[in-house]
C-alpha cells in the first residue's frame, strides 16, 4: 500500500463494538483513532517513517520545541462517500501551506507527495473510524516539531513529523447555531512580519487570554483586528470571516483580505470558488470595525459567518466590543450563509458534482 512507511498494526486496535461506542457521541478532537505515522527528520534529510499504534511520544526535556517553539501544525479532514469510499478534501493545500509555516519557523520542508501518502495509509488502515454522516468527518492532524536535544537558541537540527486522526462531529457542541463574538482591542494576534500567516503553535497560545476574556464577556470566540492601525477586521480564534452584503438584489461576500498577518484559510480559498459557483460577487478587502457596526445598522449586511475546517461554517449572530454591541440577522441562521454551508458540504460528503476536483480519493 505504501512505499515510504513502515507500517506495524496495532496490536490494541479498538474492537468494533468498542469503536462503535467511542463513536456514538462525536464531539470534535477527543477520540484519536488507533494508528499515528512519525516520520523522524535528521542529517538533512527526511528519514524512513512508520505506520504504527497511536499512542505518546518519547522526546528528551531539553528538545527545543518545548522551550523556544519551532512548532506547526495542519488541519484537514477525510468524508465518508456515497460509493463507500473515503475523500479528502484537498490535503495539497494543507501540504502546501505546512510547508509554508516550516519556511517561516526555519523547519525544513517536508515533500507534499509524502505528507499525503501518509496522510492516505493512515486513513486506509484506520478507515472504520471515519464517521458515516453528513457534518462529521475523520479530522487528520499533522504537525511537526523541533526535537534537538539543544538548549541553545537556533533552528533545530532534528525534527518529528507526526500525523494522528481524530473522528469529528460540530466543533461547536451547540451545531450550527449562530456564535457571539468578542472584538479583542486589548490583546493582538499578529504584526506584519510576524508569524500570523504561518499555522504555527505560539500563535494559538498567545490567543488563550485574549479567548479567555471573550468567555468572560459572554462571547464564544475572539475577533482579532490588525496591530497597525488597530481597526480593520482580521479573523477569528481559528476561523476566517465572511460578510454577505444584500444591495440591489445582488448578493456579495466579503472577506478581508490576506495582509500577511491572517492565515490564509482553505475553507476561506474555497468558498470564493462556492459563491462564485452560486451566482454570488466576492470582494477580498479591508474591512474596519466602523463599518461592519454601520453596514449591519444600515440594513446593507445581512449575515457574517466564520470558517474553517474545523468549524466548517458557524453563523455570527451577535457581535460585542468595548464601545458596542449589535446583533446580526436577529441571530438566526442566515439564507446566504446556509448556501454556502450547503455548497461546501455537498462538495466534501459527493453529494454535489466536485467540478473544481477538489476531492481527493484515498479508499
Ligand atoms: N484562521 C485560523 C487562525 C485558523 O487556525 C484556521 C484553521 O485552520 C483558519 C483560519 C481556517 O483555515 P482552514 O480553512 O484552512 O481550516
Ligand atoms: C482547523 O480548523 O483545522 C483548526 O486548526 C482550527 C483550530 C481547531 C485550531
Amino acid at each position: 500500500m505504501t512505499t515510504h512507511l513502515t507500517v506495524t498494526p496495532s496490536t490494541n486496535a479498538l474492537s468494533d463494538s468498542a469503536r462503535a461506542d467511542a463513536m456514538r457521541v462525536l464531539a470534535f478532537g477527543r477520540t484519536f483513532t488507533d494508528h499515528m505515522v512519525t516520520i523522524p527528520y535528521r542529517d538533512g534529510a527526511w528519514q524512513q517513517g512508520e505506520l504504527k499504534a497511536y499512542g505518546p511520544l518519547s522526546l528528551d526535556p531539553s528538545a527545543s520545541s518545548l522551550h523556544y517553539g519551532q512548532a506547526i501544525f495542519e488541519g484537514f479532514k477525510a468524508f465518508s462517500q456515497p460509493d463507500g469510499g473515503v475523500a479528502t478534501f484537498r490535503p495539497d493545500q494543507n501540504g502546501a501551506r505546512f510547508n509554508r509555516s516550516a519556511a517561516r519557523l526555519a523547519m525544513p520542508d517536508l515533500p507534499v507527495e509524502l505528507f499525503m501518502e501518509a496522510a492516505d495509509a493512515l486513513i486506509t488502515l484506520d478507515r472504520k473510524w471515519v464517521p458515516q454522516n453528513v457534518g462529521e468527518s475523520l479530522y487528520l492532524r499533522p504537525l511537526m516539531i523541533a526535537t534537538d536535544p539543544f538548549l541553545g537558541v537556533r533552528p533545530s537540527l532534528e525534527y518529528l513529523f507526526v500525523l494522528f486522526a481524530s473522528p469529528a462531529g460540530a466543533y461547536f457542541p451547540q451545531g450550527v447555531k449562530p456564535v457571539t463574538v468578542w472584538i479583542s482591542e486589548d490583546y493582538v494576534r499578529a504584526a506584519p512580519g510576524g508569524t500570523g500567516e504561518a499555522k504555527c503553535a505560539g500563535n494559538y497560545a498567545a490567543s488563550l487570554v485574549a479567548q479567555a476574556q471573550a468567555q468572560e464577556k459572554g462571547c464564544d470566540q475572539v475577533v482579532w483586528i490588525d496591530a497597525v492601525h488597530r481597526k480593520y477586521i482580521e479573523e477569528m480564534g481559528g476561523m476566517n470571516l465572511f460578510f454577505v452584503y444584500q444591495e440591489n438584489g445582488k448578493t456579495t461576500i466579503v472577506t478581508p483580505e490576506l495582509s500577511g498577518t491572517l492565515l490564509a484559510g482553505i475553507t476561506r480559498l474555497s468558498l470564493l470558488q462556492i459563491a462564485k459557483d452560486l451566482g454570488f460577487e466576492s470582494e477580498e478587502r479591508k474591512i474596519s470595525i466602523e463599518q461592519w457596526r454601520d453596514d449591519v445598522a444600515s440594513g446593507r449586511m445581512t449575515e457574517a459567518f466564520a470558517c474553517g475546517t474545523a468549524a466548517v461554517i458557524t453563523p455570527v449572530g451577535h457581535v460585542k466590543a468595548k464601545s458596542f454591541e449589535m446583533t446580526i440577522n436577529n441571530f438566526e441562521n442566515g439564507p446566504v450563509t446556509m448556501a454556502m454551508r450547503d455548497g461546501l458540504l455537498g462538495i466534501q460528503h459527493g453529494t454535489t458534482p466536485d467540478t473544481h476536483g477538489w476531492m481527493h480519493k484515498v479508499c
